[in-house]
């Protein structure tokens, strides 16, 4: 009798423990996904106040206008990519009849190529596209959407089709729209390098560039993007210069770094993770952000040797009207 009453009350005992236990459970669980949902919240409504910090990316973009067999038949040297927004017909034409229209440079063969996301909705924009494309068939489009806030897209897009269209190709450059590009300086760059560079970039390298945390900044990145208070060396986005071995290697990494919306900056990220540091160019004179007062767009297009003698490999000209 005594026995069975002892065995009743351990039962009776672990039953309430049991029932203590599954509460606590339960308290957590409620806790844990309460502080799960704030914090998407949280995100949500900084998301639409500031832009998502991350990009749409990986995807199957694909190209609608494209040039796949461009370097095999013309086995460039080195292959000059151009971001452009898809209506910016001036700037492209801009560069076609100046830096662009050079295509034997010092004996190596250089090709440019203009790279544009799609805007939706605007056929004749996009049958503009294909005129301009059959015309002078430099034109390379990916279906996603054209924006300033997917120009990481852009890059990594130009990543792609560069690794798989002109593997044989040394070097690949990304110039800005609003860049003058000096040919000339910018090979001579490249044939001074004393052998076939790889893990190499270089371009107008900052280190140590402070991430931006007022939301109100164009360049605002929240903490929970990208937690660490400065950017690894990167090359400024204007225009740099890489071996065509690190399209390849970038691609691989990006898989690896959710890609943020600052395309230069996330590329100093991919580069961080590889080990690659961004190389200062032989001469950093060459690369300026902030030509000499006098060049006015006009003197920058039509009087090459001036700009020689400043040894402006990359300046950027006022944006094409
Ligand atoms: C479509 O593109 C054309 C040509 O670039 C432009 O003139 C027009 O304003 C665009 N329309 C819309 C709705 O964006
Ligand atoms: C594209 O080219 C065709 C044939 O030359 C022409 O008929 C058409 O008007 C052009 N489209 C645009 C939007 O310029
Ligand atoms: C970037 O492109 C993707 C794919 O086209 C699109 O879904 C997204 O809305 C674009 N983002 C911005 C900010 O334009």
């Amino acid at each position: 009798m005594c026995h069975l009453n002892l065995i009743i009350l351990v039962q009776m005992f672990c039953k309430s423990w049991l029932l203590v236990g599954l509460f606590i459970l339960l308290n957590i669980l409620v806790l844990y996904f309460t502080a799960i949902t704030l914090e998407a919240r949280k995100w949500q409504k900084m998301v639409r106040k500031t832009g998502n910090p991350h990009v749409a990316y990986p995807q199957n973009y694909r190209f609608i206008l494209d040039q796949p067999k461009k370097c095999e038949q013309q086995k460039p040297f080195v292959v000059i990519i151009v971001p452009v927004a898809p209506q910016n017909v001036k700037a492209r034409n801009a560069i076609r009849i100046t830096w662009g229209s050079e295509e034997l440079v010092r004996d190596k063969v250089v090709l440019v190529l203009f790279l544009l996301g799609s805007q939706s909705g605007n056929e004749t924009l996009q049958e503009q596209l294909q005129n301009e494309s059959e015309e002078y068939q430099d034109l390379l489009q990916s279906n996603f959407l054209d924006s300033y806030r997917n120009l990481t897209i852009k890059t990594l897009v130009m990543m792609e089709w560069l690794n798989r269209n002109c593997p044989q190709a040394s070097y690949g450059a990304k110039v800005d729209a609003d860049v003058l590009l000096n040919m000339k300086n910018l090979l001579h760059m490249l044939v001074s390098l004393k052998s076939l560079q790889h893990n190499y970039i270089t371009g107008l390298v900052l280190s140590g560039n402070i991430v931006l945390r007022d939301p109100s900044s164009k360049f605002y990145v929240p903490h929970d993007a990208y937690p660490k208070s400065r950017y690894p060396p990167y090359p400024l986005g204007m225009c740099y210069i890489f071996s065509m071995d690190l399209p390849e290697k970038i691609l691989h990494i990006s898989r690896h770094i959710r890609p943020i919306f600052i395309e230069d900056a996330y590329l100093g990220m991919c580069l961080k993770r590889l080990g690659i540091a961004p190389k200062k160019p032989p001469n950093i004179g060459q690369f300026v952000v902030k030509p000499p007062q006098r060049f006015n767009r006009y003197v920058c297009f039509f009087i090459g040797t001036d700009l020689e003698k400043f040894h402006v490999t990359c300046s950027p000209i006022d944006p094409l009207q």
